[in-house]
């Protein structure tokens, strides 16, 4: 059975692929704008683009993020631009440690929510959480995004640090994933 994905991000292909065996991932352009004021709308805008063009298969979109407590939830579904456009890893980051200075309660969590279609037309909506804190300092050299800068709950790392196969154990991507195989029961 073949899954349709709304992305071109070989990394996620590969853990989508990973974790659900039973499916032929073809990856698949959305070309849409995420405008949606969360995570969950903005998965249903990318699958609902991608569905149109393959009735009677699986189409699957995911969005996703981190929330900071002390920030009301910033950087949120703003998270790749939270700097501005165009888009930079080291001005977000830069961004969030400026926003954190003084701040002692520095609760965060990564949110990943995906949205599906199934073959008969049906749409899905399942999310995973990580819940963790912002370090004081960033560490580690692995990973993307804000990865150097969240510690997991029950960790002393970072994401960064932790390395791929950790990261992928427990992560917000992780978890939704999970929760697709058992959806789709793959
Ligand atoms: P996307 O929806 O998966 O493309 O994620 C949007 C943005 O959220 C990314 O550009 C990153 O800034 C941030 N992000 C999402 N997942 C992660 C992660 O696992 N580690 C670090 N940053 C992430």
């Amino acid at each position: 059975m073949k899954l349709f994905v709304a992305t071109h991000n070989a990394h996620k292909l590969r853990e989508i692929g990973e974790i659900l065996p039973g499916f032929e991932i073809c990856a698949d352009d959305p070309d849409v704008e995420e405008n949606a004021p969360t995570f969950e709308g903005n998965a249903l805008i990318k699958v609902r683009a991608i569905a149109a063009r393959h009735a009677g298969a699986w189409s699957m979109a995911d969005d996703s993020g981190l929330e900071v407590k002390a920030l009301d939830g910033a950087p949120g579904v703003r998270s790749a631009r939270y700097a501005g456009e165009p888009c930079s890893t080291p001005a977000n980051n830069a961004l969030l440690m400026r926003n954190l200075e003084g701040v002692a309660d520095r609760a965060a969590r990564f949110v990943c929510a995906v949205a599906l279609v199934d073959p008969a037309g049906v749409e899905h909506v399942v999310r995973g959480e990580c819940p963790g804190r912002i370090a004081r300092e960033a560490s580690g050299a692995g990973g993307f995004g804000y990865d150097p800068l969240f510690i997991p709950d029950g960790s002393a790392q970072t994401y960064a640090d932790l390395g791929e196969v950790e990261k992928n154990k427990i992560s917000h991507r992780a978890r939704a994933l999970a929760a697709v195989k058992s959806l789709i029961g793959a």
